[in-house]
């Protein structure tokens, strides 16, 4: 069949993984959540009392992780082992950690190769993240950065974890992480060729519209 990459970056809460989500499934492509696979490696390192301090260690054990992820936009599970991490690796400990794994040179290495791997297994496919655009894969056909302005962003994570977070621990997950994110990629700001599409004023079927009409655009 045809082969399609569809790459969109921005940062937490603007709403990417939601509406990657939505596209793949209404497009029947592949899905891949980048971050899910630095949160499964954040999860297996603290579940190995690794010392994320440690770049050699946290690097030794992402390269031997036993990680699956899937690609089916409607049945998103992930695994280590024989542990289904898919709901775990959400948790407020994790977001808070995942930037030290994200950060560390070695281990993004690591899961950038994997990232490639999977997008070359696939002929179709929508992947997010921080740095596709740029970075894993650079030649996508379609390359978004998907922004959302800051009080949008907490508004909708704070929705997603339920309501049950304080200002102070959303800002922390949201705002804090996407400052120490920003020191492994940049993607507050449109690379070359790179489009934006801003959300703030959006609505979700709105902006899954937008991102289908670039990928029919190109295809
Ligand atoms: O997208 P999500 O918020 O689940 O990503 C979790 C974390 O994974 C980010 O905060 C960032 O540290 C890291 N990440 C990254 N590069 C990507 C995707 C995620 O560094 N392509």
């Amino acid at each position: 069949g045809q082969r399609l990459i569809v790459a969109v970056d921005g940062p937490s809460g603007s709403g990417k993984s939601s509406v990657c989500r939505a596209v793949a499934s209404q497009l029947g492509a592949a899905y891949l959540d980048t971050g899910a696979m630095y949160r499964a490696a954040t999860w297996y390192c603290l579940a190995q009392g690794v010392d994320l301090d440690d770049e050699q260690a946290v690097a030794v054990a992402v390269e031997e992780i036993p990680l699956t992820i899937s690609t089916d936009p409607e049945h998103q599970i992930i695994t280590v082992g024989q542990s289904d991490v898919t709901a775990a690796i959400r948790e407020p400990r994790i977001s808070e950690r995942v930037s030290e794994i994200a950060t560390n040179r070695p281990a993004r290495a690591l899961l950038i190769a994997a990232q490639r791997r999977i997008i070359d297994d696939s002929g179709f496919i929508v992947a997010e993240g921080r740095d596709i655009t740029t970075v894993v894969a650079p030649d996508a056909q379609v390359r978004v950065l998907l922004t959302a302005s800051a009080e949008a962003r907490l508004r909708r994570r704070g929705l997603q974890l339920g309501g049950t977070e304080s200002a102070e621990a959303l800002r922390r997950q949201v705002i804090d992480r996407d400052t120490r994110d920003s020191t492994a990629s940049n993607f507050t700001e449109a690379a070359d060729g790179v489009a934006v599409l801003d959300s703030s004023d959006l609505t979700f079927q709105e902006t899954i519209d937008a991102l289908i009409q670039r990928v029919e655009q190109a295809s």
